[in-house]
């Protein structure tokens, strides 16, 4: 069996976005892990620089301590929303737009904690409606940006591919946002989950918020699946490991 540097890559990036709650809602195990394997993996991505952006637009600022736990944000439908300066209104109103619009600069979005779009000031990268993708590694102490950039230059991705390749496939109204309906493909995660279930529970499990919501026995359930799905791929990225290093 050939388990390509892809699939090690993928591993970590899955490992990066739902070691969260999996370690809180099964048995910690070995959760720490991957995630640190994730972080080593993505290097230092840091893209302070936006060269194209309009002068005397107002910067929208992006460190560590710009996130926090998703249920201090405003919830619309799925989703959770945010604005870094302060126009958490003028985000709401587009978000609640029945025919949906530009969101402003500083708009946040989440669906998973570990994962965000954040709507940088006019004109810093108009291929993505000026909207940077974010991955999190999130613990009880804060998030920590692990990835991060203007797809399609400096793509950003999960197990399911970078986050442009999906999030552009969203009908010119909606901004590249996704949620249902708007022209994305679907979130499908393999292993027979139920991908409705899990982000609920992975939503519930944000370790950053002080008093987690109980999760339900079917969501500890499809936690337990996604649990599994990384210990399958932990396997296989410890087999790929030794020959690997060996050979080359
Ligand atoms: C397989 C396609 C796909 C990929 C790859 C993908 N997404 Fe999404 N994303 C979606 C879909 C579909 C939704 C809507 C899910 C729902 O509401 O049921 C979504 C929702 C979101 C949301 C909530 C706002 C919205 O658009 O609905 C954010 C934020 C988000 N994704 C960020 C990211 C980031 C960051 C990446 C890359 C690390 C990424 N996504 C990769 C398909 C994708």
């Amino acid at each position: 069996m050939v388990i390509t540097a892809k699939k090690v890559v993928l591993f970590s990036v899955l490992a990066l976005a739902f070691s969260v709650a999996v370690g809180k809602a099964a048995d910690a195990g070995n959760a720490e892990k991957p995630a640190a394997a994730a972080a080593a993996d993505t290097g230092a991505a840091v893209v302070p620089v936006t060269p194209l952006a309009e002068a005397g637009a107002k910067q929208v600022e992006v460190t560590d301590a710009s996130f926090r736990c998703l249920h201090e944000m405003k919830k619309v439908r799925s989703m959770y929303v945010d604005n870094l300066l302060g126009d958490v209104e003028g985000t709401l109103a587009v978000a609640n737009a029945a025919d949906g619009g530009a969101y402003p600069p500083g708009s946040v979005l989440q669906l998973f904690p570990g994962e965000v779009m954040v709507k940088r000031e006019k004109g810093a990268n108009p291929a993505s409606n000026d909207w940077e993708f974010f991955t999190l590694d999130v613990t009880a102490a804060g998030a920590k940006i692990t990835q991060r950039g203007f797809n399609p230059e400096k793509p950003v991705k999960n197990i399911f591919g970078t986050c442009v390749s999906c999030h552009s496939q969203a009908a010119p109204k909606w901004d590249m946002v996704c949620e249902k309906g708007h022209g994305c493909p679907p979130i499908n995660f393999p292993g027979g989950i139920n991908t409705a279930v899990l982000t609920t529970a992975l939503q519930k499990t944000d370790k950053r918020c002080p008093s987690p919501e109980p999760l339900t026995e079917v969501e500890i359930a499809e936690l337990g699946k996604l649990k599994k799905l990384m210990e399958a791929q932990a396997a296989a990225n410890a087999g790929a490991a030794a020959p690997t290093g060996g050979q080359q």
